[in-house]
């Protein structure tokens, strides 16, 4: 049994203050949760926020990370700089890195490695524009995107990665994916994860899906076979949100 994850992407957004009044906010909500949770505010709000949710089950995750441990990188943070701030988790190759800050497959994919390496969660994002979804080719990028990450792992290390749906026309535009649009790839990165790793390995990973998910879609969503979660912007930005999806099975 996949135990299902919420996670809520800050972006950015959030000053420290106002990210220690949001996690503090999730904090009290969250008690009785049926799902994992998680929130990844900006680098600069990581560590007071990882200081209120301490003692709690709350995960906290990088938005990024560079595949190296340390180096002349101007404005890079590396994997071995998370850990020492406590965050066990990162979010890899949004396709808002990918779209404005020319993040590649293969960099997304050594990335993931370099996370794992460092025994911190990856959670690698996948997704197609309307474009590539209006001319057919979702499943190629989707299966272009997702083999590039696996063909970097190893069988156990593949079992330790979350991967996230999230097509680029649904983020941050209120155009969410149908439950069955969203379930329809999921079950096709579970074939791909099967196909490479093998049908244990793919029946234990977690895929969730991100774009516009709110209160009131996301019980459609979860109720699909092979969404086991979501990734969540907007939405997080507010605890009473948040904590609706949280809950989501009370909506
Ligand atoms: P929205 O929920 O705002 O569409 O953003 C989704 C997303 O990009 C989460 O990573």
């Amino acid at each position: 049994m996949r135990r299902a994850l919420i996670a809520g992407n800050w972006k950015m957004y959030k000053t420290t203050s106002e990210a220690v009044a949001l996690a503090s906010e999730i904090k009290k909500g969250a008690a009785g949760a049926p799902s994992d949770v998680l929130i990844a505010p900006p680098f600069t709000a990581l560590a007071p926020v990882v200081s209120v949710l301490e003692g709690t089950s709350i995960a906290v995750a990088a938005q990024n990370m560079h595949f190296e441990k340390e180096g002349a990188f101007t404005g890079e943070v590396s994997a071995p700089m998370l850990k020492d701030l406590k965050v066990a988790n990162v979010i890899l190759g949004h396709s808002e890195r990918r779209q404005y800050f020319a993040e590649t497959d293969e960099g997304v994919a050594r990335k993931t490695k370099a996370a794992l390496d460092n025994e911190i969660m990856p959670i690698s994002c996948v997704g197609e524009t309307l474009a590539e979804r209006e001319s057919g080719k979702t499943m190629d990028v989707i299966g272009r995107q997702v083999n590039t990450i696996l063909k970097a792992l190893t069988i156990a290390e593949s079992t330790r990665i979350v991967i996230a749906y999230e097509p680029v026309w649904a983020i941050g535009t209120g155009k969410v994916a149908t439950p069955e649009q969203a379930q329809e790839v999921h079950a096709f990165i579970r074939q791909c994860i099967a196909k490479f790793h093998g049908a244990q390995v793919a029946d234990a990973l977690r895929i969730l899906y991100g774009g516009s998910v709110k209160p009131d879609n996301v019980k459609g969503l979860m109720s699909q076979t092979d969404i086991d979660g979501a990734l969540v912007g907007g939405a997080s930005l507010k605890a009473d949100s948040f904590l609706n999806l949280v809950h989501y099975d009370k909506q």
